[in-house]
C-alpha cells in the first residue's frame, strides 16, 4: 500500500525520494507526492497517478530542500486526486500516512468545532491538525507528536516535517511497517529496507507504538510509554538486490521465470535431499502427535496455498485443518486450544488482517508458525517460529513465486508433521520427498508451453466471464487462477470445485464462456473429465491443462490443450501453477493492461 520516505540530507533530496518512492511502487498507489524544507518553509509538489506525473512537476518547478519527505499514497479514504495526495501540510508542518486512522471522524468533528478547516477528504489531514494544535498551545515538534500519537487510533506509519526545523524528521509506527536507515551524516525513513538500499545498508525497525525522532546524525527512539528504546541496528541484504527485470518486460514474467530456481533453493532448504527425508530448518513449536488440529490463516493467494496444504495434513499427517481467510478469522472468535497450531501464511509478512488473526491466536495460548517471504517482517517477528520461503523479493502485485514456494514450504511442513504423527511410513517419505525434489524440472518443462499459452491468451481476452474447475488440490489452484485472471486483466473470472458444476455455475456455460480445466493425473481425473464432458454437451469452450492421459481420456473437442509433462500428483499444483499463472499474464498483456501494478490492487495490504 501506501510507501513513505524521509530524508535528512547534505544536498537537495527530492530526487533522492522520488528515486527511492519508485522502490516501494510495487506496493501499488495512485498519486504521489514530496514536500521539502526550503528557507525553513515548507514547499511541496503532488500529482495523480503514477511517478513520472510527479516527475514531471519536479521537472518544472523544482524543490531545492536538504530535508523532505514524499510517500505514494493508495486511496482509502477519498479519491486519488492531488487535493488528497500526500504530503499534508498545514500549520507549519508536513505529514505523510500509510495506513486508516480509524477515529478520523471524531478527531474531525473536534477540531472543526475548534474552528480549523479541511481541505482535504483524507483521515490524514486529522493527524496534521491535531499536531498543529499543538504547536500552537506552544509544544515543541517532539511534544506535539508525544501528544497526538495517543489520540489516533488504527494501524499507520507517520512521518514528520516541521517548519524551522531544518534538523529534524519524525517518524511513528503503529501496526504498519517503518524503518530508520542510518547514513554518513545523513538519516533516513522508510516502509522498508528496500526503499532505503541505494541510501544505506544500516537498519533500524521502528516496533509498533515506536516512535523516532531524528536529526542527521542522531536517532532517538521511544517507545509506547514514551521511554526512550533501544533499539536494534542491523545490517540488510537489500542494497544487494537490484530493482530491476532483467531481460523481462514485465516483474511478473520474470518473477514466473524464477520459480523453478527460487522453488529449488526453498526445497533445498527443508529437505535432506540425499536421505529422501524432510529437515526443517526449525524445531516445530508443538509436538505433532500432540495436536488434534491445525488452524491456517492468511488472505489472497496466501490463502490458497493453505487451501492446497489442507489436502496434504489431512492426507500425510491424517491432521484435521480448519482454513480461513484472515478477515473473517480474526472477528470470529474462533475457539482455540491452548497449546494448538495455528499457521498463518504471508508473503510481505505485513498483512494487517493476517497480523492481528496472529495476535489472535496467540491470545489464545496458540502455539504459532509463519510461512513468510520477508524475514524481517512484522509477522516474522511476532509468530513462534519462521518457516521462510527463499522466493526472494516479489515486485508484481500478482503473486507468483511466492505462492510455489509457499506450496514447497507447507508441502514439507505436512510431511515432517505426518512423520512426527507416524502417519506416513519412511518409504513414503522418501517417494514424496522424490517427487518434491523433481518439481522444479517439471516447472521449467511447463514453462516451455510458454508460446501455446500466449496464443491462447488472445481467445480468453476476448472473453467477458472464464471459468476455472479443479478437484482435490486442483481446487485451489482454481481458485488460484481466476484470481490471478481477475487480478491483472480485470476479466470477470470464477474458480470452482468441478463436483460443484452441477450446483449452480453450469447455467452460465455456452459457447461464449471459456472454462479452464486444470487435470492433473491423480484419483480425481475420472470425474474431473465427467464434468469436462458435461461443460462440453452445453456448448462450453473447453482450455484443458493436464497430461495426455487426461486430454485422451476427456475425448472431446477442446479449445485449447495446455501439455503438461507426466508426474507423479501430489505436487501437481506446484507444477500446474506455471500455465495458470502465464495464462494470466499473456491475457493481461494482450489486453495491454498494467500487470505489475493493476489498477486498484496493493501488494502490501496494511489496512483492513
Ligand atoms: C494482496 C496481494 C496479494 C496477496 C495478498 C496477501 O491482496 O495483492 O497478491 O496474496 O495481499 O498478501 P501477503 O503479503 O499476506 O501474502
Amino acid at each position: 500500500m501506501c510507501g513513505i520516505v524521509g530524508i535528512l540530507g547534505r544536498e537537495p533530496v527530492a530526487r533522492h525520494i522520488v528515486e527511492s518512492l519508485k522502490r516501494l511502487e510495487y506496493r501499488g498507489y495512485d498519486s504521489a507526492g514530496v514536500a521539502t524544507l526550503e528557507g525553513g518553509v515548507i514547499t511541496r509538489r503532488r500529482a495523480e497517478g503514477k511517478l513520472r506525473n510527479l516527475e514531471a512537476r519536479l521537472a518544472e518547478a523544482p524543490l531545492a530542500g536538504l530535508a523532505g519527505i514524499g510517500h505514494t499514497r493508495w486511496a482509502t479514504h477519498g479519491k486519488p486526486t492531488e487535493v488528497n495526495a500526500h504530503p499534508h501540510a498545514s500549520d507549519g508542518l508536513a505529514v505523510v500516512h500509510n495506513g486508516i486512522i480509524e477515529n478520523f471522524r471524531e478527531l474531525r468533528a473536534e477540531l472543526t468545532a475548534k474552528g480549523q478547516t479541511f481541505t482535504t477528504e483524507t483521515d490524514t489531514e486529522v493527524v496534521a491538525h491535531l499536531v498543529g494544535d499543538f504547536l500552537r498551545q506552544g509544544l515543541s515538534p517532539r511534544e506535539a507528536v508525544a501528544a497526538t500519537l495517543p489520540r489516533l487510533k488504527g494501524a499507520f506509519a507517520l512521518a514528520f516535517l516541521f517548519e524551522g526545523h531544518d534538523d529534524l524528521l519524525i517518524g511513528a509506527r503503529q501496526g504498519a511497517p517503518l524503518a530508520v536507515g542510518h547514513g554518513e551524516g545523513e538519516m533516513y525513513l522508510g516502509s522498508d529496507a528496500l526503499a532505503l538500499a541505494p541510501f544505506t545498508d544500516t537498519i533500524t525497525y521502528l516496533e509498533d507504538g515506536d516512535w523516532v525522532a531524528l536529526t542527521r546524525d542522531s536517532a532517538e527512539f521511544r517507545d509506547v510509554a514514551g521511554r526512550l528504546a533501544n533499539r536494534p541496528r542491523i545490517k540488510t541484504q537489500a542494497s544487494a538486490f537490484l530493482v530491476d527485470k532483467g531481460n523481462h518486460r514485465h516483474f511478473m514474467a520474470k518473477e514466473i521465470h524464477e520459480q523453478p530456481e527460487v522453488v529449488g533453493r526453498t526445497l533445498a532448504h527443508y529437505l535432506d535431499m540425499s536421505a529422501g527425508r524432510v529437515r526443517l530448518p526449525f524445531d516445530l513449536p508443538v509436538d505433532p502427535a500432540a495436536i488434534d488440529r491445525i488452524s491456517i490463516v492468511a488472505c489472497g493467494t496466501a490463502y490458497l496455498a493453505g487451501l492446497t496444504a489442507k489436502y496434504w495434513l489431512e492426507r500425510f499427517a491424517r491432521l484435521p485443518v480448519e482454513i480461513d481467510v484472515a478477515s473473517e478469522f480474526r472477528y470470529r472468535e474462533a475457539p482455540m486450544s491452548r497449546d494448538g497450531l495455528t499457521v498463518v501464511i504471508s508473503q510481505s509478512g505485513e498483512t494487517a488482517d493476517t497480523l492481528a488473526s496472529l495476535r489472535y491466536a496467540k491470545g489464545q495460548g496458540q502455539k504459532t508458525l509463519a510461512v513468510v517471504n520477508v524475514a524481517t517482517s512484522t509477522i516474522a517477528r511476532e509468530c513462534d517460529v519462521v518457516a521462510p520461503t527463499l522466493a526472494g523479493p516479489e515486485i508484481g502485485v500478482a503473486s507468483t513465486k511466492a505462492f510455489t514456494c509457499q506450496l514447497a514450504v507447507l508441502a514439507s511442513l505436512a510431511i515432517a508433521i505426518g512423520r512426527g504423527r507416524g502417519a506416513i511410513a519412511p518409504e513414503t517419505e522418501a517417494r514424496l520427498v522424490g517427487d518434491l525434489i523433481g518439481v522444479p524440472g517439471l516447472m521449467a518443462e511447463a514453462m516451455k508451453r510458454e508460446s501455446q499459452i500466449a496464443s491462447l491468451s488472445h481467445h480468453l481476452s476476448r472473453a467477458s466471464d472464464v471459468l476455472y474447475l479443479g478437484r482435490g488440490t486442483a481446487f485451489p489452484l482454481a481458485l488460484e487462477g481466476a484470481l490471478k485472471l481477475k487480478e491483472i486483466s480485470y476479466i470477470h473470472a470464477e474458480g470452482y470445485a468441478a463436483g460443484e458444476l452441477k450446483h449452480g455455475p453450469i447455467a452460465l456455460i455456452d459457447e461464449n464462456m471459456p472454462v479452464i480445466v486444470i487435470a492433473p493425473s491423480d484419483q480425481w481425473l475420472e470425474k474431473t473429465v465427467s464434468n469436462v464432458q458435461e461443460v462440453a454437451a452445453r456448448g462450453g469452450r473447453i482450455v484443458l491443462i493436464g497430461d495426455r492421459k487426461a486430454a485422451d481420456e476427456a475425448a472431446v473437442t477442446l479449445d485449447g490443450f495446455v501439455a503438461m509433462p507426466d508426474m507423479a500428483p501430489e505436487f501437481a499444483p506446484m507444477v500446474y501453477a506455471v500455465p495458470v499463472q502465464m495464462l494470466a499474464y499473456h491475457t493481461a498483456v494482450t489486453m495491454g493492461k498494467d500487470v505489475d501494478q493493476p489498477r486498484n490492487l496493493a501488494k502490501s495490504v496494511t489496512v483492513e
